[in-house]
């Protein structure tokens, strides 16, 4: 089996996550302590026009975590007449900050189901949820897989909503030739560890829109005045020339409720690394994640996991695999048998509104939403990143035949 990029190896021999940091971004950052410029300045700025070209769209706007992410670009829509208490409908399944970030937002999740071969929002659903109070809807790309976006925009159109995506595990996806993300009118990703560009912790929202750029970089940091991209750079050569137009200093004047959420520039380097190595990361994990996918077949009818539809690309987050009904064993026992045997896993997440405890107070009972509880007690996802490769994908494959053979399955091994 192959090591690791940095030559170490944990205790998994296919442990879930990584992250890829080269020579020039340890140099970068050693640069960076020396010159003790630290917060939010050009890295930051290069990382966002970076990001910004890569999902083709024309802003980026970088924050400290996905979830702030979520939430900065659903705060944005009380510039547009949003009031705290109106509606953001979201998938039933997710990790669990999506339907936090709404909470934290001002608004109310209106949950929806999901299905269950693509993992992603029903959307025949979702105009059966809409109320005079829905302000947006918030599909989530789940494992990288492209939610129906069609379908969603023209539901957003009739009845006058936003879309934002939460793109947090969808890096490289497509949908129809467009990078995911960038489709709706804000897109929000996560930078964390385990995913496809990183920054350690981190987050970034995308958007066609210069306006609704401008009143995120508000919102990020305290909900000054000033929205221009100077203001994050803290060098002096670039000072703001608008800082002291018609009003006394704009960079400490408040016109909205922000938050505290910027990115600082040790982040900015190992994202900017992270771009560097985007193009090889995203085929390792696609070449990993169809090693699997490709042979998934001879599983059936006991586990499922998902596929790459027509017209769609898979950023590859993570392989989900699904214990069917019928199955001799649990999750539970799925999940001893591969962490015993060196496979790190994952729960494949919980129906937010009924299996979160946070999400009781919102008054759902368990069975309103059957598609996300069901992958909720019986899904898992194991890691599908850069520094796995064949002889790890091998080894998972043969992991799950033993598992099945265990109960005297004996499967169809090579029938692809
Ligand atoms: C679908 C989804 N949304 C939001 C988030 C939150 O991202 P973060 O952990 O960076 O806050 C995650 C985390 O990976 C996620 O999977």
């Amino acid at each position: 089996m192959s090591e690791t990029r940095n030559g170490k190896r944990g205790a998994f021999k296919v442990p879930f996550g990584t992250i890829s940091i080269p020579e020039q971004t340890k140099r970068m950052i050693a640069d960076l302590l020396e010159s003790r410029r630290l917060s939010s300045g050009r890295y930051v700025r290069e990382f966002e026009k970076r990001f910004a070209d890569l999902l083709q769209v024309e802003e980026a706007v970088a924050v400290s975590s996905g979830t702030d992410a979520d939430v900065l670009a659903l705060s944005v829509l009380h510039d547009y007449g949003a009031h705290r208490g109106d509606e953001v409908i979201v998938p039933a399944l997710s990790f669990v900050a999506t339907g936090s970030a709404v909470v934290h937002a001002g608004f109310r999740p209106v949950f929806v189901d999901i299905e269950r071969e693509t993992l992603n929002i029903d959307t025949r659903l979702i105009e059966g949820a809409i109320t005079q109070k829905t302000r947006a809807i918030l599909p989530v790309h789940l494992m990288g897989k492209p939610a129906d976006m069609d379908a969603i925009t023209a539901i957003a159109k009739r009845h006058k909503l936003f879309v934002i995506e939460d793109a947090a595990e969808a890096h490289g996806a497509f949908y129809k030739d467009r990078p995911v993300g960038g489709i709706g009118d804000m897109g929000a990703f996560s930078l964390y560890l385990a995913h496809i560009i990183s920054t350690c912790e981190g987050g970034i929202v995308v958007t066609h829109n210069e306006e609704y750029a401008g009143i995120l970089r508000s919102l990020r940091s305290h909900g000054r005045a000033c929205k221009c991209r100077i203001c994050i750079l803290n060098t002096t050569p670039d000072r703001c020339p608008n800082r002291f137009k018609n009003i006394e200093d704009r960079r400490f004047t408040n016109e909205r409720i922000g938050y505290s959420c910027k990115m600082n520039e040790l982040e900015a380097a190992i994202g900017l690394g992270n771009l560097d190595l985007y193009e090889e990361i995203l085929e390792k994990r696609r070449r990993n994640l169809f090693h699997i996918l490709d042979r998934f077949e001879e599983f059936h009818p006991f586990l499922s996991t998902m596929r790459e539809g027509p017209g769609e690309r898979i950023g590859p987050m993570a392989i989900p695999i699904i214990v069917q009904e019928g199955a001799p064993f649990t999750r539970a026992e799925l999940t001893s048998f591969l962490e015993e045997r060196g496979i790190e896993t994952r729960p494949l997440f919980s129906s937010i509104p009924t299996q979160c405890r946070g999400f009781e107070y919102m008054g759902y009972r368990l069975g309103q939403f059957p598609k996300a509880e069901y992958v909720g007690t019986h899904g898992v996802h194991i890691g599908v990143h850069q520094d796995l490769g064949e002889a790890e994908m091998d080894y998972v494959l043969e992991t799950l035949r033993e598992l099945l053979r265990r109960y005297g399955f004996r499967g169809t091994e090579g029938a692809g």
